[in-house]
């Protein structure tokens, strides 16, 4: 195991606009300052990650775990190859002699089923979805297992560092591109609620055609110093929040199918899934009452479906 240098902390969540509006409002009252501007990411579906860097060699990396105490997956995290193992020397970004760093482990979606359908193929189960298989590759014990998954990673925030100096989370990403590292290329400055809002719909339509899986966007307070000010309740920092969208679509597996007996003795087929979340709700049950439709996708045990 491996005792994250600083914690890593959790995201409140938000599923409408009026809550994200709330979200601005109380940063507002307790900075007593009357804008906010902020960072806003996409929310990527993955498995957060952290990584030590010395003099800008990759070192350590580890699972986020329960926030305090990961798994150390360093030789897995080596077989990225859209992670750099060595920072690119610029003169503009000063190489630190140690930097912990935050991302995201994720799996494409075609890369993802492809990947299933090799297992399925070679009579293996498949993956729910896109995330666990980015766990389960991640936290294989074989790297050579690891090697052939086709995982990625953006990088998203930092932890401890000692050496270089930033006042906004905004210079903190451009000091990570900096260094050569992968950082997701939809980031963008919102100056007010208002951006932030039109992010959140602008992303959210453009989320079938991104190439991975996200469930929403990231709103954070760009200024460090307003973010040491709000501090966090409990595990979540106060000047964050993870916007989800609403009309949500996920992937599962159908584990077996079961037959329901309903008052008038009517016997229905229930696909009995792995559990998913879809927009908040945990989902492990659909009736396949529609005959038709259910033959003409011809769902079957080990399928994967979209909910
Ligand atoms: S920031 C305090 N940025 O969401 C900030 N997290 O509940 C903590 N995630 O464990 C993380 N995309 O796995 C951040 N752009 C992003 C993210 C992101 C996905 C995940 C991450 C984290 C969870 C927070």
């Amino acid at each position: 195991s491996f005792n994250h240098p600083s914690p890593m902390f959790s995201l409140a969540n938000a599923f409408s606009n009026e809550e994200i509006i709330e979200f601005d409002s109380r940063i507002k009252r307790l900075a007593g300052v009357d804008n906010i501007s902020y960072i806003a990411e996409p929310k990527l579906d993955g498995l957060a990650v952290n990584l030590i860097f010395e003099n800008g060699i990759f070192k350590k990396g580890a699972t986020r775990g329960d926030g305090t105490t990961g798994e150390d997956v360093t030789k897995n995290l080596r077989t990225i190859s859209s992670l750099p193992l060595k920072m690119k020397h610029s003169k503009d970004y000063f190489i630190p002699s140690f930097i912990e760093i935050r991302g995201e482990v994720y799996i494409e979606k075609k890369p993802f089923l492809k990947l299933n359908t090799r297992r399925t193929e070679e009579g293996e189960e498949p993956f729910a979805n896109p995330r666990n298989a980015a766990a389960g590759s991640l936290r294989q014990l074989d790297s050579r297992i690891t090697s052939r998954r086709p995982l990625n990673i953006f990088l998203y925030g930092i932890g401890n560092v000692e050496g270089v100096d930033f006042s906004t989370h905004w210079e903190a990403l451009q000091m990570l591109s900096g260094w050569g590292l992968p950082v997701n290329q939809y980031i963008e400055q919102a100056k007010d609620m208002n951006a932030c809002i039109k992010y959140f719909e602008r992303i959210g339509a453009m989320r079938e055609e991104l190439p991975y899986e996200i469930d929403g966007i990231v709103l954070k307070v760009d200024s460090l110093d307003l973010q040491k000010k709000l501090g966090n309740v409990s595990r979540n920092p106060r000047w964050a929040l993870a916007c989800k969208f609403p009309a949500a679509q996920a992937t599962t597996i159908v584990k077996g199918i079961a037959v329901g007996v309903g008052r008038m003795g009517t016997l229905t087929p229930v696909a009995i899934m792995e559990p998913v979340n879809v927009g908040g709700v945990m989902v492990s049950r659909a009736t396949m009452h529609n005959e038709d439709e259910v033959l003409k996708k011809d769902v079957r045990v080990g399928d994967t479906v979209v909910i």
